[in-house]
């Protein structure tokens, strides 16, 4: 069994775990959130949703991940040996690989859309929505392009904590975020920026319902990557100095910066193209953005040319980086439980994946019609794991960290042995044991009875 390493550098730490955040929830899922859930106003209840229930999520997972210094099924069966909560860690799993295989399907979506426009075949005359859709219900296509972005998570994640996951981190989280200065700078300079900003910084609290609210919350949990194993098991390789503190802090500010970065690049150029809508659902990145790209730069055509190029690409290494976290979290269970080489238990996990990967790519096109609960497989894996199981979940977490764990060992933990102080703790235990599974029960049951 290979030796246990952790990450080598404070840096590493928070880039991994800022890559693991970091994601297509960013730049893809929460503009699509905004356009359809009033703008600014939802911002803000997001905003909200972070700070007072997102990072205090995060904090707990890194407590239970770097005191047990294993993967996440082992962290907690050995946290409370023989009680129910030990099936939290199992459910972390189960969920990350249910992300892990609906996400490489869009994330082969970006990878196509990288190389069309590399190769410059996004055009101004072209039907962008006819294309997509017969691009995404192909039957295989998409699924080659699933498996050459799982063959590169894979590359990643079976050379190991450092050299692997840590190293790719450093290389790319610099240069996604170089690309977002970027592309903001561009679109900062179109002639629809002041309305895209007004639309992303004026509040319209008349469109905020529980609906609303409940979307915000469960946005922020995918986009931080709370609840689904990842983070308790990065933190896993965490040393006994890392800040727990200051690096939820971090990668809670990185993230919703990026999120709303994310927002700064696509409104100003959507609001400068006349007739295209804000909320164009799923399809923004895809259909809209690319159309838009072309039009907004047609006098242009290099610089339309370059913007497209880099937005896919950062796409894609956001991508990457999460699919990496997701795949990590269950590989470090394969291999922690079976004692098989890392090698070994990636190939597993990677192959294993991509079986329920090509049944997702699959209900886009040959299978759209096979429908489960009136989803097709692909809406039944993200409702389940995005909306039901990761919010359940992160009720889960408070309550064990909050009132199972000893409040001695989370406050030794947080504070490193007591000598980083954190004169918030107080607040903390009474974020964790009351406000979050009781403002996400309210939430729940309120959608509940509707
Ligand atoms: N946070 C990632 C995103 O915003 O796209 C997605 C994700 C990664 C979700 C890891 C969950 C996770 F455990």
């Amino acid at each position: 069994m290979e030796v246990r390493k952790n990450f080598g550098s404070k840096l590493g730490v928070v880039l991994a775990a800022a890559g693991s955040a970091v994601g297509l929830g960013n730049v893809w899922r929460f503009p699509t959130e905004v356009g359809n859930n009033g703008g600014a106003a939802f911002i803000l209840i997001y905003l909200l949703c972070v700070i007072l229930i997102g990072a205090p999520v995060m904090l707990s997972e890194f407590v239970v991940g770097r005191h047990t210094h294993t993967n996440t099924i082992t962290a907690y069966r050995r946290l409370a040996p023989g009680s129910w909560w030990r099936f939290e860690g199992v459910a972390g799993v189960f969920v990350a690989f249910l992300i892990l295989s609906y996400y490489v399907v869009i994330s082969g979506w970006t990878l196509y859309y990288l190389i069309e426009s590399a190769r410059g075949s996004l055009s101004t005359d072209q039907d962008f929505t006819a294309d997509f859709t017969s691009f995404v219900s192909h039957p295989w296509i998409p699924i080659v392009y699933a498996v050459l972005f799982m063959g590169m998570t894979h590359l990643v994640v079976a050379r190991g904590v450092q050299s692997g996951i840590e190293r790719c981190s450093k290389l790319m989280m610099p240069l996604l975020l170089l690309i977002i200065v970027v592309l903001v700078g561009c679109s900062f300079q179109m002639p629809g920026a002041h309305d895209g900003l007004s639309f992303l910084l004026k509040p319209d609290f008349s469109k905020v319902t529980t609906r609303v609210i409940l979307s915000a919350m469960g946005q922020a949990f995918f986009s931080l990557s709370i609840a689904m194993g990842c983070l308790c098991t990065y933190a896993s390789y965490f040393s006994s100095d890392t800040r727990l503190v200051r690096t939820a802090l971090n990668v809670s500010i990185i993230d919703t910066a990026v999120a709303v970065l994310s927002g700064f690049i696509i409104f100003p150029a959507v609001f400068s193209v006349a007739g295209v809508e804000v909320n164009a659902g799923p399809g923004l990145v895809f259909i809209t953005l690319p159309h838009v790209f072309q039009m907004a730069f047609s006098s242009y055509p290099l610089v339309g040319y370059l913007f497209s190029v880099l937005f896919y690409l950062l796409l894609l290494l956001a991508a990457l980086t999460s699919a990496i976290s997701l795949h990590e979290s269950v590989t470090a269970y394969v291999l922690e439980s079976t004692g098989m080489s890392r090698q070994k238990a990636t190939l597993v996990v990677s192959l294993s994946c991509l079986v329920l990967s090509v049944a997702c790519s699959l209900s886009f096109g040959p299978w759209s019609e096979l429908k489960v609960f009136g989803m097709t497989i692909f809406e039944l894996f993200d409702f389940a794991a995005s909306k039901v199981i990761m919010l359940l979940s992160g009720i889960v977490i408070c309550l064990f960290v909050g009132w199972r764990l000893d409040k001695k060992m989370v406050e030794a933990e947080v504070t490193n042995g007591g000598t980083v102080p954190f004169r918030l703790f107080r607040f903390y235990l009474f974020l964790i044991r009351f406000v979050v599974p009781i403002v996400i029960s309210a939430i729940f049951v309120n959608e509940l009875l509707r």
